[in-house]
């Protein structure tokens, strides 16, 4: 939980830096040539870290089971209704375009895979879990990361 409150911490940071105008010149770098990768970075590095690899079993490491996830509708839907990504305040399109980077990025292997649209997104903000590990559980067994 220490972690969690320093992740978060260091978000709020990161954030306070961008709004500041004082964002490194690699994220600045980054909204130009590539706004999803800049939304990563700025909502969910810090808690998933830049690379994905999180910090388990607290955060889920992003680059071990989305493809899993993605083949089932139950699995796309958890996806958008953890709070990481409900809460997120981007639009809806925002979002559904930071997922489809963050797959692609994650998983080069998976060369073909339906792409989030704005709809789900907004559908996943409709049904944001209550209990999110418990649907986790369900849908990935003991996946430890
Ligand atoms: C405050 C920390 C935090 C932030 C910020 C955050 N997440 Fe998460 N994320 C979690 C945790 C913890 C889980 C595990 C489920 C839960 O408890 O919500 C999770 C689960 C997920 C999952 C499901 C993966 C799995 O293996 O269960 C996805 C996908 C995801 N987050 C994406 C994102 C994206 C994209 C962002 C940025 C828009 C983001 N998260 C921001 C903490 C965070």
């Amino acid at each position: 939980m220490l972690l969690l409150t320093d992740r978060l911490l260091r978000a709020g940071c990161c954030l306070m830096a961008v709004a500041a105008g004082t964002a490194s010149p690699v994220a600045a770098e980054q909204e130009r040539v590539n706004p999803p990768a800049f939304s990563y970075l700025l909502h969910c590095s810090g808690c998933h870290i830049e690379d994905g690899s999180g910090d388990p079993p607290e955060v889920p490491d992003l680059r071990k089971n989305l493809d899993k996830l993605l083949q089932s509708a139950t699995g796309r839907g958890y996806m958008l209704r953890v709070p990481g990504v409900t809460d997120t305040p981007i639009t809806p399109q925002e979002m559904a375009d930071l997922m489809n980077w963050l797959i692609t990025e994650f998983y080069p292997e998976l060369d073909d895979f339906r792409l989030i649209s704005a709809e789900e997104v907004t559908r996943g903000r409709a049904t944001r879990l209550a209990n999110p590990l418990e649907v986790r559980r369900t849908l990935l067994g003991a996946a430890k990361d």
